[in-house]
């Protein structure tokens, strides 16, 4: 069976879309097979930067290995069991679709909560939460008290992965392995830097989520997305002297993807 790494965050502009292109596209380059879907019907940020990827691709002759986009299938009322939700059946029958020819699946959710949203965080295997560092993402995860920054209790999000893990449990299925990532980390700010890192150490003992670090603030990641390129292609396009930034942006792609820890993957780029 497909290993599903979902990519959530109910905060908008967190990283999960990037994450999940730069994700799905070091699987795809390392070999393995690599099912995708976006579930942000309406913005399609992940379905469109791999669209761009495949029309660059066939423009430049270039062969860019990448992750197989799927929609999710329409339904028709008469498909549905009494009392199915549409959207489970099109995210399962989309999933089932995928799962025999993939060796993962990478899914992006959107900035919000959804039915679909919810149902895909029920389904991972790995959950990936990239978020800013500021305590304005850190209060979906937590609230916490304002003089003395102690954890007063989990927060809307936590409560949704909470609900997910349930589920798994009782469905006998394995425990997420839950990874917080602190995206566009800055050079400046160190002491907000180092208060929200203390408040996501506590909070990861208590609601058991694991903190790696993601990629700090570059412009590089605004640049990629019409070509639907990924740091790890730019010797590819002809960027043969990568500047310190891109180097350093690779290596922290390394990075990240050792953290994750997939399983059979050994992290060789
Ligand atoms: N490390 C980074 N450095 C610089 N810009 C970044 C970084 N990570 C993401 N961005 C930029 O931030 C914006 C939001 O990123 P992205 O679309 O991946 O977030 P998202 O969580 O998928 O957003 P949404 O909730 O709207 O789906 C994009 O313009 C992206 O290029
Ligand atoms: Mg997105």
């Amino acid at each position: 069976m497909a290993h599903i790494i979902v990519v959530g965050n109910e905060k908008g502009g967190s990283g999960k879309s990037t994450t999940c292109m730069h994700v799905a596209t070091a699987l795809a380059r390392s070999g393995f097979r690599v099912g995708a879907l976006d579930l942000d019907l309406r913005q399609r940020t992940f379905g469109r930067y791999v669209e761009n990827r495949i029309a660059f691709a066939q423009k430049s002759g270039l062969a860019l290995p990448t992750p197989d986009m799927r929609d999710l299938p329409e339904v028709e009322a008469g498909q549905l069991q009494p009392g199915e939700n549409a959207y489970d059946h099109r995210l399962s029958a989309a999933v089932s679709a995928l799962d025999a020819g993939s060796d993962f699946i990478v899914i992006d959710c959107p900035g919000s909560h959804t039915r679909l949203s919810q149902l895909a965080h029920s389904l991972a295997d790995t959950l990936i939460t990239p978020m800013n560092d500021s305590f304005i993402d850190f209060d979906l995860l937590a609230r916490i008290d304002p003089e003395t920054n102690k954890i007063l209790g989990p927060s809307i999000y936590s409560e949704m992965v909470w609900q997910a893990r349930q589920l798994r449990a009782q469905a006998g299925l394995k425990p997420i392995d839950w990874i917080v990532l602190r995206n566009r980390l800055g050079a400046q700010q160190m002491h907000n830097k180092k208060k929200v890192g203390k408040a996501l150490e506590d909070l990861s003992r208590r609601i058991g989520f694991r903190v790696i670090p993601g990629f700090s603030e570059r412009v590089i990641f605004r640049e990629l997305f019409p070509r639907g390129l990924t740091l790890l292609d730019l010797k590819d396009v002809g960027v043969d002297n990568l500047n310190i930034s891109n180097v350093a942006a690779r290596q922290e792609l390394r990075d990240l993807m050792r953290a994750v820890n997939l399983p059979g993957v050994d992290v060789a780029f």
